[in-house]
């Protein structure tokens, strides 16, 4: 196999459409927008205690967890070992919700108010899709590169309600719009290569419901750029939060029209009216049902480390870093997959199932793409040039099929 010294670079150039943003700065401070920060890479790999074994590449899957967020969920686990799960657990959960609620609201540039608490991408993006009353006569586009997570919505609109799916390649999702087409729905970055939705999507004037699962805490996220109506992400991955946790914004326009299918007591504005009760004004009538203390601490604590890092430095590392690996990888004769300025960076495997088991038996965690040829590296803020560099060097030569 052919060796390419590498240098990890101060500074790499990537840029478009809510990706990540031009010519940054790995380390030291840079003024790029103003003056960020860059982030303390030291002291943040030092909170996820995986990197020491591992060289986890695999925040598109489940990110890896900051012991500062373990510490957040044992205390709340302790308190209701001691103090067991009165009113009191209750009033707290509450407050954990709201935390967390505003934490994500901060990330994605919107109120609290817009924001719903849900237990992962899928089910936030069924919450509206199921919701937006679509039936025979209506069509919702979507791309080829999406994930079973939206796949499922979609499947369930056909089979249950009649709605027409029609396929358009991701990176022509808006020249395929019709006077048909009812509602778009895709991925704001794909899972399969890294490339980012069109920016023409924001000129549409039907509804945009975006799969944020690749996209929150990996990329920056500005709403009104993106032009979306609703915004589905993951807790778990690039926020490095739990499994079963996970974030919905829907715009005030689109929560008008999106019908609450699914109803609990979190729900409902004054619940001791029972079958009388309002909905709630805000995104909450959208929150899912039940949400532990000890899940809604471990969300929160992590988003807190993440966002101590500063969210500006934490995406332009993490991009900066993906940038400079995908060129690193070109260099030794592995195919890329086109990409766009993301997290993700996608290679050729001759066989991709032996290989990532392989390479996690060297300690280098990635995941494969069923049924592509591709292996997917997951590059996070928290890693660094030497975790990438060991995926380089645990690589064995590479033969196309
Ligand atoms: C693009 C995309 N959408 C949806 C999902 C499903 O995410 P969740 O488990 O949060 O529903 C994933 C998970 O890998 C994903 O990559």
């Amino acid at each position: 196999m052919k060796r390419v010294s590498v240098a990890w670079p101060r500074r790499a150039a990537v840029g478009s459409h809510s990706g990540c943003s031009a010519a940054l700065a790995i380390d030291g401070p840079y003024p790029a927008h103003g003056y960020i920060r860059a982030v303390d890479a030291a002291a943040l790999r030092d909170e996820f205690p995986v990197l020491r074994r591992f060289a986890y590449l695999n925040a598109g899957t489940d990110g890896p967890l900051p012991r500062r967020a373990l510490a957040a969920a044992q205390a709340e686990l302790e308190r209701e070992l001691q103090e067991g799960r009165t009113g009191a657990h209750f009033q707290r959960r509450a407050e954990l919700a709201q935390i967390l609620r505003e934490g994500y609201a901060a990330l994605l540039g919107c109120p609290p108010s817009d924001v719903a608490l849900t237990t992962s991408t899928s089910e936030g993006l069924g919450t509206v899709l199921g919701g937006l009353g679509l039936g025979p006569g209506d069509e919702v586009l979507t791309s080829d590169e999406e994930h079973p997570g939206l796949l499922g919505a979609l499947q369930a609109l056909r089979d249950v309600s009649g709605v027409r799916i029609r396929i358009a390649p991701f990176a022509r999702m808006a020249d395929a719009v019709t006077a048909q087409t009812t509602a778009v729905a895709c991925s704001h970055v794909s899972w399969i290569n890294g490339s980012i939705v069109p920016a023409a999507l924001a000129e549409l004037e039907i509804p945009v419901i975006l799969d944020g699962a690749q996209g929150v805490g990996a990329v920056p996220i500005d709403l009104a750029e993106l032009g979306c109506d609703a915004y589905a992400g993951a807790g778990q991955k690039w926020l490095c939060g739990p499994d079963g946790t996970g974030v919905l914004y829907v715009s005030p326009a689109l929560r008008e029209r999106v019908a609450v299918t699914r109803r609990c007591y979190t729900n409902l504005a004054q619940a001791g009216l029972g079958l009388e009760s309002p909905l709630r004004e805000d995104a909450r009538r959208f929150d899912t049902s039940s949400l532990s203390a000890e899940a809604l601490a471990l969300a929160g604590g992590a988003l807190r480390v993440l966002s101590d890092a500063g969210w500006p430095a934490v995406h332009e590392r993490a991009c900066a870093l993906a940038e400079t690996f995908a060129e690193r990888l070109a260099g030794t004769g592995r195919e890329v997959a086109r990409r766009g300025p993301s997290t993700l960076v996608s290679f050729s495997s001759a066989d991709p199932e032996t290989e990532r088991e392989q390479l996690a038996r060297d300690g280098v965690i990635v995941r494969n793409l069923p049924g592509t040829s591709w292996l997917r590296a997951s590059v996070g803020a928290w890693n660094d040039g030497a975790d990438l560099e060991r995926l380089v060097r645990a690589l064995r030569p590479y033969e196309a099929a």
